[in-house]
């Protein structure tokens, strides 16, 4: 989707060195800290941005040689709504309907069922400036998605949403991509990311650095929570009996920073290993998920950028 994007700002480069694949039907996470060029990397795939090297595809459609076609599939989301306070929720979508040459006839019935969509049918003849911060954010991704994208992007969707809004943008943005859509989400904050991301994309100082596939955040083969591997942390009384007992079971385990870490299939298993451990005697004092690959990753990350 981009190769090779670069971009800079009056020689400050925000954007060195971008290779990123967004699959249809998927959600993958732009991960990375404040500063890492998640933004301007958005705003060059969005068309909004001209990039200074490099090259964008779109639905299968290059960015320079077609802007027009490109931009008509994507949808874009920017971190905050903008300046259209004045309008009312539905107005705003109306004018973007036209904006995308929707049909009057149809543009009335889509603005309806986006607005059913993100829940905001009781204000959508209230101003778009009454709406609280979670309520904007669902106007922007209903903004987004009036002319039906095949690729969505979107600049930090999670960002002050309450967790029930979070829930609600998370099954909205599965759903989409569970009818193939290309679903690109950024964020600095992890937790934000949880059960919503398939793939990870890492970004740190205006290059993507890594890719995670199948981060374990989520994701269309895990519609269970749980239901993969990962690693536990399991803290004893007594650690070298509990090192004993886990090497019995013809497990590997991991000395970690407060505990010993031990890779379990799914949370099933987990239990039954709970249940052994207690059976066998082994003073347990805390069993939980350790941290999660994802995690890790960016945490490296971030230790990097610090350095
Ligand atoms: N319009 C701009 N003018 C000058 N510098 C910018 C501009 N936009 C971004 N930058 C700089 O580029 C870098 C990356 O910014 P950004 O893409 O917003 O990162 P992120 O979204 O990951 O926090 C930062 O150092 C930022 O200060
Ligand atoms: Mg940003």
């Amino acid at each position: 989707m981009a190769h090779d994007v670069a971009r800079s700002f009056r020689g400050r480069v925000a954007v060195v060195a971008a290779d990123l694949v967004v699959p249809p039907g998927s959600v993958t996470a732009l991960v990375g800290p404040n500063g890492a060029g998640k933004t301007t990397l958005l705003l060059v795939l969005a068309g909004l941005l001209a990039p200074d090297r490099g090259s964008v595809t779109l639905d299968g459609v290059d960015l320079v040689a077609d802007p027009v076609g490109a931009r008509a599939r994507t949808g874009w989301m920017p971190d905050s709504l903008g300046s259209w306070d004045s309008l009312t929720a539905r107005e705003l979508l109306a004018t973007m309907a036209d904006a995308h040459r929707l049909p009057r006839a149809a543009s009335a019935a889509r603005v309806a069922e986006l607005l059913a969509l993100v829940h905001l049918e009781d204000l959508a003849d209230a101003p778009a400036h009454v709406l609280s911060r979670g309520q904007k954010q669902r106007l922007g991704l209903a903004r987004a998605l009036v002319h039906s994208p095949a690729v969505l992007l979107l600049d930090e969707p999670a960002s002050g949403l309450d967790p029930r809004s979070r829930v609600e943008l998370r099954d909205t943005l599965r759903r989409l991509a569970g009818e193939g859509v290309a679903v690109l989400v950024s964020s600095h904050v992890l937790g934000e990311l949880d059960e919503l991301a398939d793939r990870a994309v890492l970004m740190n100082g205006g290059r993507t650095v890594d890719v995670l596939e199948d981060v374990g955040v989520g994701g269309l083969g895990s519609d269970v929570p749980g239901s993969r591997p990962r690693p536990w942390r399991v803290r004893a009384l007594e650690p070298a009996q509990l090192l004993a007992a886990l090497e019995g079971r013809g497990l590997r385990p991991r000395p970690a920073e407060g505990g010993i870490d031990v890779v379990v299939p799914d949370e099933e298993s987990a239990a039954r290993l709970l249940a052994g451990l207690v059976a066998d005697g082994v003073g347990v004092v805390s069993f939980a998920p350790a941290t999660g690959l994802l995690e890790q990753a960016y945490l490296e990350l971030d230790e990097g950028s610090r350095r």
